[in-house]
């Protein structure tokens, strides 16, 4: 089987910390705590990697914090090929209370000079022999706003599946290098046609009646297949002969950080074997609700997977 190659721009140094309760303003003790190599990209790996598929991880990686990223990643067995950069690799932090999670993300370091062209021609020779690539999270200030659109380009010259999973501008962008599938979630989607509200956890009413119109919207921009995930409402994927909901399993959520991107290697293991889109979108949204229901980001246990999966028939 070929193999998966992701371009995470901006790893991090992870913390997710649970408190009692949390109030800005305040000294908070953790009573639990775990930190870990980071970035969408290898929460993405990382999910693969419980079901036991490997993929390699390309990032940027930037003084001190990026070493430690690397050797925590390394430690891991997480493949990852870094290029340098200027500054410092950045921290994110989650918050779990009784509230919703609270995120603070650092931007990352910056890309100066000729460093994204060093991040291209890296991704672009480990391009050949692979057959998925995905484009996973943010970018550090100074990538130029077609950084994932130039990748997909090459990705696609190359053969690859194409996945793309970022926001703002660069998704924008991006839409029109026409990936194979773009995967927002609804407010980077709805933030795309103009609405723009705090990003936050909570799922809004009426969430995948807006998903279907935001799928359908964005995919008239250029990607083959759009999927706008919607937290515990589930997704809906629009292809060019249908627009179709795929509701989430309920689940007790532990961290629901990174459940998009459990859902993003739930989609890969199932291209990579041939599977349908629909077959594809299930084991997405069943690798995504068990990603809820663990602590640290991008972390599934196969069997869980698999039962909440038999549980999504058709
Ligand atoms: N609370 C939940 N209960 C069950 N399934 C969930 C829940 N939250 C997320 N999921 C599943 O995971 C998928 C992706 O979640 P979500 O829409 O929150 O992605 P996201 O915002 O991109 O996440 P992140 O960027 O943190 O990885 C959902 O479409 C759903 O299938
Ligand atoms: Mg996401």
């Amino acid at each position: 089987m070929k193999r998966t190659l992701i371009a995470c721009p901006n790893l991090s140094l992870d913390r997710t910390m649970r408190v009692e309760r949390a109030f800005l303003g305040n000294v908070h003790r953790s009573i639990e705590s775990d930190v870990r190599g980071g970035g969408k990209g290898v929460n993405v790996a990382r999910a693969l990697k419980c079901m036991g598929r490997d993929a390699l991880v390309a990032g940027f990686s930037a003084g001190r914090t990026g070493h430690a990223v690397l050797s925590l990643l390394e430690d891991e067995g997480i493949d990852t090929i870094a290029t340098g950069a200027n500054g410092e690799t950045r921290s994110c932090l989650t918050v779990l209370s009784e509230a919703p999670p609270t995120v603070f993300n650092e931007s990352g370091p910056d890309i100066e000079d000729d460093a994204w062209e060093r991040f291209e021609s890296t991704v672009t020779e480990q391009l050949d022999g692979a057959g998925i690539f995905a484009f996973s999270g943010s970018l550090p200030p100074g990538a130029p706003a077609e950084s994932a659109a130039r990748l997909i380009d090459r990705a696609r010259a190359r053969g690859c599946t194409t996945i793309c999973d970022t926001s703002r501008a660069y998704l924008e962008v991006a839409l029109a290098a026409g990936p194979d599938l773009v995967k927002p979630n609804l407010s980077e989607a709805l933030a795309l046609m103009g609405e723009h509200g705090v990003e936050s956890m909570d799922v809004p009413p009426n969430a995948l009646e807006r998903a279907r119109e935001a799928a359908d919207a964005l995919r008239a921009l250029g990607p083959k297949t759009v999927i706008v995930t919607v937290g515990s409402a589930g997704v809906v994927y629009a292809t060019e002969d249908e627009t179709r909901a795929v509701p989430s399993p309920k689940v007790e959520v532990v961290n629901p950080v990174g459940a998009g991107d459990c859902f993003v290697a739930g989609l890969i293991l199932e291209l990579a074997s041939g599977a349908s889109l629909h077959e594809a979108a299930l084991t997405g949204v069943a690798m995504g609700a068990a990603g809820c229901e663990t602590f640290p980001a991008g972390l599934v246990d196969p069997a869980r997977v698999r039962e909440l999966r038999a549980l999504l028939k058709g």
